[in-house]
């Protein structure tokens, strides 16, 4: 690959997916990118990008699809999922007693393990929710494993990554090497295709929000304006749970850890200013509700 396709490229990706690709990266990009020009017929990655640059939406589609790193399991961490079950619910349940509905995101759900562990606590508490209306919303940017995840069929590898037998046996059924997820927990979840990158306003607030392991592959100026815009998405008395290895402290004030509860967040109140030319953070402005 040459160095001016791996820049386009690397432009390209930054500006549709938000991946923020550091100079070296090329092998990252070979590994994913070739198996798909071979698949179109083209014999390397300098006539993928001749196609791409000739205006073949489609094929930009199928790139960015290809760089995203989809890797996820049954109740990934388990820490988030206990705060869930700890300290998120019970708030909520005292909180939103009154028109007892509930709204969760799932803003990267990827071919999703993590909407359906989350179904799956809910499941567990269903006797504390007779009469709740439970929403949970799994979006991703990438259609094929929104496809997996509607589906909500996996392998016998898949249902062994840190879900519990006794939640398989109870949530999933089996049909030879795979197993499905059974269908009033699947009737738990809607599905739809959308780019953090884009405005999700449309999508209203949300009681709890998880979005994890997406933020670490982006740079800092698009964490602060996708937490910026998930804040505003966060009811006052909401939640954000991030991955292990995302924060926003030192990026935003819009969020503020939960004391003792290690990635999760709640909304401040604040909101961010939009940046003006010169500054080097952004302001902050104390307002009343959203
Ligand atoms: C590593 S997976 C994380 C899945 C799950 N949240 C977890 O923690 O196990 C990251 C997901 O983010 C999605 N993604 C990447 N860029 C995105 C964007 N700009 N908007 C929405 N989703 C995106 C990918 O398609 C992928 O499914």
């Amino acid at each position: 690959m040459t160095p001016p396709d791996y820049e386009y490229l690397r432009k390209l990706l930054k500006d549709h997916s938000g991946l923020d690709l550091s100079a070296d990266k090329q092998y990252l990009i070979e590994s994913r990118l070739l198996p798909l020009a071979r698949k179109a017929g083209l014999p390397g990655i300098g006539e993928l990008v001749q196609k791409m640059k000739g205006g073949a939406g489609s094929v930009i589609g199928q790139v960015v699809e290809a760089m995203t790193t989809n890797e996820t399991f049954f109740f990934r961490d388990k820490i988030p999922f206990d705060h869930f079950r700890e300290a998120v619910m019970p708030e909520i349940l005292k909180a939103r007693a009154g028109r007892k509905s509930i709204r969760i995101w799932c803003a990267a759900g990827s071919t999703g393990q993590e909407p359906y562990s989350l179904a799956m606590c809910l499941k567990e508490m269903s006797a504390a929710l007779t009469g709740w209306r439970v929403e949970i919303l799994a979006t991703d940017l990438s259609q094929e494993v929104i496809e997996k995840s509607k589906a909500g069929i996996y392998s016998q590898f898949e249902v062994q990554r840190g879900l519990p037998i006794q939640m398989l046996v109870k949530y999933f059924k089996q049909n030879g090497e795979l197993w499905q997820v059974n269908a009033d927990v699947r009737a738990m979840i809607q599905h739809r295709q959308l780019n953090l990158l884009h405005d999700f306003s449309q999508l209203g607030v949300f009681d709890v929000i998880f979005c994890r392991n997406v933020l670490i592959y982006f740079d800092q100026d698009t964490k602060i304006n996708i937490f910026n815009r998930l804040a505003k998405s966060t009811e006052p008395d909401g939640f954000l749970a991030l991955g292990a290895a995302e924060t926003v402290v030192g990026l935003t004030d819009v969020y503020k850890p939960f004391p003792e509860r290690r990635g999760l967040y709640r909304p401040t109140g604040l909101h961010a200013v939009p940046k003006t030319p010169g500054a080097a953070a952004p302001k902050l402005a104390a307002m009343a509700g959203h």
